[in-house]
């Protein structure tokens, strides 16, 4: 039994491009066809949604880069793959950033657009069952009557079973998580506020499921457009998770990575106008991470991650925070877990 592909949609204005992808890719099962401009290819999308589009930048008429909104918001479900020669990594983060899910340069080999099209529909696939999960559940729960308890179980759960795949990061988000409210108690958080940390904790990094693992688990120094690349899952997750939470929680979702002092990447608030949840997850997050292996480097002692968040106080990290966080740490009262229980 065959086991059907993905459509892929192919825009390019040079017909022979259209062809050789067109051939290598059905060769490989998949279901291709071609549009030479943009406007074409909204057409086609409109008469028949394509799992994948692979689009050209230089195009005449509209240019790949304006037709690329159009694309992601009106087939939501379709990825797209943007190719061009230009090499410019503000174009290139701008692609990104408008819902791109890779870039090819061109000329490219194919062998590497093949990998390109596997690694993106293999996270369209994830990110589609989370989200038709994420439907589900926010079905269930759309009666009051069903309790919030039990929406929040099934998402720990699903988001345990997401880190288990990965040995590194297994249980950082449980972990984030009890951090974070282990600061929220210390700062008398009320319930209310209790809960949307704890959602936002579990959740905080959800768009990482379309982001490359390549450049995710990738060991040494990251080049700026891998880091933009990594940093899209803080714009990705809140938008997955948005139908289904409070906009307090996507809030804290999405300035997770603000720096207090406003240094952080695109960022436009800064200091007490970031979401306090958010400046909370940020100073769990980075704990967690410190005292944890990586495939690239072993675990920071609690005493050296003390003193980097000391060291970036004011800077990256909420001072206040940092020091609430270290207090707790110093009077034992973090959750015991053999990840963070080092020296
Ligand atoms: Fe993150």
């Amino acid at each position: 039994m065959t086991i059907p592909k993905e459509s892929i949609l192919l825009v390019d204005d040079e017909e022979a491009i259209r062809g050789i992808l067109n051939k290598g890719l059905a060769m490989r099962g998949y279901i291709c066809d071609e549009a030479e401009d943009g406007e074409q290819a909204l057409a086609k999308l409109k008469a028949k949604p394509s799992d994948l589009v692979i689009m050209d930048i230089n195009m005449p008429g509209r240019q790949g880069t304006e037709v690329l909104p159009d694309i992601t918001s009106r087939f939501p479900e379709t990825a797209v793959i943007m190719a061009s020669g230009v090499t410019d990594t503000k174009i290139i983060a701008k692609c990104i950033q408008d819902g791109a899910q890779d870039y090819i340069n061109k000329p490219f080999r194919f062998e590497q657009v093949l990998q390109s099209v596997n690694g993106t529909l293999d996270k369209r696939r994830v990110a589609l069952e989370i989200q038709r999960y994420f439907q589900d559940m926010g079905k269930t729960n759309g009666s009051q009557a069903e309790p919030r308890r039990l929406f929040l179980g099934t998402v720990e759960a699903l988001v345990n079973t997401l880190e288990s795949l990965d040995n590194y990061i297994k249980g950082h988000s449980q972990e984030v998580s009890d951090i974070a409210l282990s600061i929220g108690k210390q700062m008398e958080f009320s319930p209310e506020d209790m809960e949307d940390l704890r959602w936002a904790a579990l959740l905080h990094d959800v768009g990482k499921i379309a982001v490359d693992p390549n450049i995710l688990n990738k060991p040494g120094e990251l080049t700026s457009s891998e880091y933009r690349h990594i940093m899209t899952h803080a714009v990705i997750g809140p938008n997955l998770v948005k139908p289904f939470v409070n906009d307090r929680v996507v809030d804290i979702i999405s300035h997770h990575h603000d720096h207090y002092d406003g240094s952080g990447l695109d960022q436009k608030i800064r200091g007490k106008d970031i979401p306090i949840g958010a400046r909370i997850v940020a100073v769990a997050d980075a704990y967690q991470a410190m005292t944890s292996d990586r495939p690239y480097r072993r675990a920071m002692s609690k005493h050296d991650a003390m003193e980097e968040l000391v060291w970036y106080s004011g800077t990256q990290f909420d001072p206040i925070i940092a020091n609430i966080l270290i207090n707790r740490i110093k009077q034992q009262q973090l959750p015991i877990n053999n990840l963070y229980s080092g020296s």
